[in-house]
């Protein structure tokens, strides 16, 4: 039953051509676009927890990262030239795979974009809370982090994704010239941060290189389970994807704000990484048993109190400047994360909204949910929803295992990409593809393995979580969009 109803493109195409939303975005805000949702709690957080589940092998996770990032984006990039709608992964694999997994896909990318946005939040929190303390005005203890972490509730991270929602609700075009704004802020915070840390890197930070191992499927530790957690650091390329129908000649421009961006950051990334470990070591924190801790448990919470190091860190980039003397850098670099990260909270809230929006339009969520504001012409329904759930999973859960619970949704998204590019490229060799994988039958294989391999070293709870949502999502669908549905009803609304 998952693999019937497949969606006609043609049919894609037109209903998206008869909706509504203003095309106004050009390659130059979309690459924008990507690194704003791209450069977040990824690189400015989780170093933290790559570190120590890698030590300064985390620089061999972020290559595998990026590496298996960038096969997707190949994939992606095919099937957002040929199919420039929103919804992204969702759209696609509805028309390729059918209406049962494009569901699926859907109900997965909700883990991406919406514990995305919480996990972002949670690691602006980090950073906020450092920087209030050292000004004297510390928030006590049990309102900095979630019940799993040492606390109780996450106080500043919860307001901030509230924010944002309420800047969402006012309007997309406004909310993108604040983060081309912002995008440069935290682009300017990285530099700064590199040309400091390089020149003090010593080599002797880099041994053990491999404190912990490769890792094995379903440790959570390792280099592979470092990577499978950094992934995190790129997810938000496709966020690019989701902004097809508001893009003018997407064609051409979605293909070069994803691959752009992804570019951009990677390169980023690794001197960052380099600069990080080279300068202040990351060797694990070990537990009695002789064995790395796993991050965010009580138990590596309680091993790091009143410690100083990178992997105990919450604000691990402006650990590393203060660790180095460069205490004004570090204050500049905590307080550009803390301008600009809730323009990543902006792209993921904003992204999970147009996948909502193109659900509900195809009729397998209802369609009140997707009622566009007279006046500030934004879902604004979707967004306070959204907004809702991002809040309160803040507020509670660690960073560590949101950013796991978020790669989850994405890797399987991906994966499903990197499919049904496969796929088409049998079923419609001769539909126009305005850019094309290059090496497709060997570049989305690729894909599709290192998606997997990341996934199967993810932490167990993530893992869990996944299937158990997964399953939740397919009930939801037989209960409801399996009946609903526009595509079974030839109900398509005009
Ligand atoms: N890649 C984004 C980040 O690191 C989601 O925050």
């Amino acid at each position: 039953m998952l693999f019937q109803r497949v969606k006609p493109l043609d049919q894609i195409l037109a209903t998206a051509e008869k909706k509504s939303l203003k095309r106004q975005l050009g390659p130059i805000q979309l690459t924008l676009m990507g690194v704003g949702a791209i450069i977040g709690t990824g690189i400015f957080v989780l170093t933290a927890e790559a570190g120590q589940k890698a030590g300064p092998g985390m620089m061999i996770a972020f290559v595998i990262a990026a590496v298996v990032c960038a096969l997707a984006a190949l994939a992606y990039a095919e099937l957002a030239g040929m199919i420039p709608v929103a919804g992204s992964a969702y759209t696609y694999t509805y028309g390729v795979l059918g209406e049962g997994l494009a569901w699926v896909v859907g109900w997965a990318l909700i883990l991406e974009y919406t514990i995305a946005a919480s996990t972002v939040s949670v690691g602006w929190s980090g950073y906020v809370n450092g920087l209030l303390a050292s000004a004297g005005y510390g928030l006590p203890e049990f309102l900095r982090t979630g019940p799993f972490d040492g606390g109780s509730f996450n106080l500043l991270a919860f307001l901030v994704a509230l924010t944002v929602t309420v800047l969402l609700v006012f309007g997309t075009s406004k909310s993108a010239k604040v983060n081309a704004v912002l995008v440069s802020v935290k682009v300017a915070a990285l530099i700064a941060f590199i040309i400091i840390t390089v020149p003090a890197v010593h080599q002797s930070n880099f041994h053990p290189f491999l404190p912990n191992g490769w890792g094995s499927p379903l440790g959570g530790i390792g280099v592979l389970g470092a990577a499978a957690s950094i992934f995190f650091a790129y997810v938000g390329f496709d966020a690019v994807s989701t902004a097809a129908e508001e893009t003018k000649n997407p064609n051409r421009n979605i293909p070069i704000g994803l691959i752009g961006s992804l570019t951009v950051c990677t390169i980023f990334y690794l001197l960052v990484g380099y600069g990080a470990v080279g300068a202040a070591g990351s060797q694990p924190m070990l537990g009695a048993d002789g064995l790395a801790l796993q991050p965010g448990t009580p138990e590596m919470a309680t091993a790091c109190k009143g410690l100083h190091a990178l992997v105990c860190s919450k604000e691990p980039l402006a650990f590393v400047l203060h660790a180095l003397g460069s205490d004004k850098i570090g204050y500049l670099v905590g307080a550009a994360a803390s301008i600009a990260l809730p323009s990543v909270i902006l792209m993921m809230i904003y992204g999970q909204t147009r996948i909502f929006f193109t659900m509900s339009r195809d009729g397998l969520l209802p369609n009140r949910l997707s009622t566009v504001h007279p006046r500030f012409h934004t879902p604004h329904v979707l967004t306070m929803i959204t907004g809702t759930f991002v809040s309160l999973f803040a507020a509670i859960f660690p960073v560590g295992l949101l950013a796991d619970i978020t790669n989850s949704g994405t890797l399987f998204a991906f994966m499903m990409v990197a499919i049904g590019v496969m796929i088409l490229r049998k079923k419609q060799p001769e539909r126009p593809r305005p850019f094309r994988t290059p090496l497709a039958w060997i570049v989305c294989p690729l894909a599709v393995v290192g998606c997997l391999l990341l996934f199967v070293n993810l932490s167990k709870t993530a893992i869990s979580v996944f299937f158990i949502w997964a399953a939740v999502g397919l009930v939801v669908y037989y209960l409801y969009g399996f009946r609903k549905s526009h595509l079974a009803n030839g109900t398509e609304p005009s």
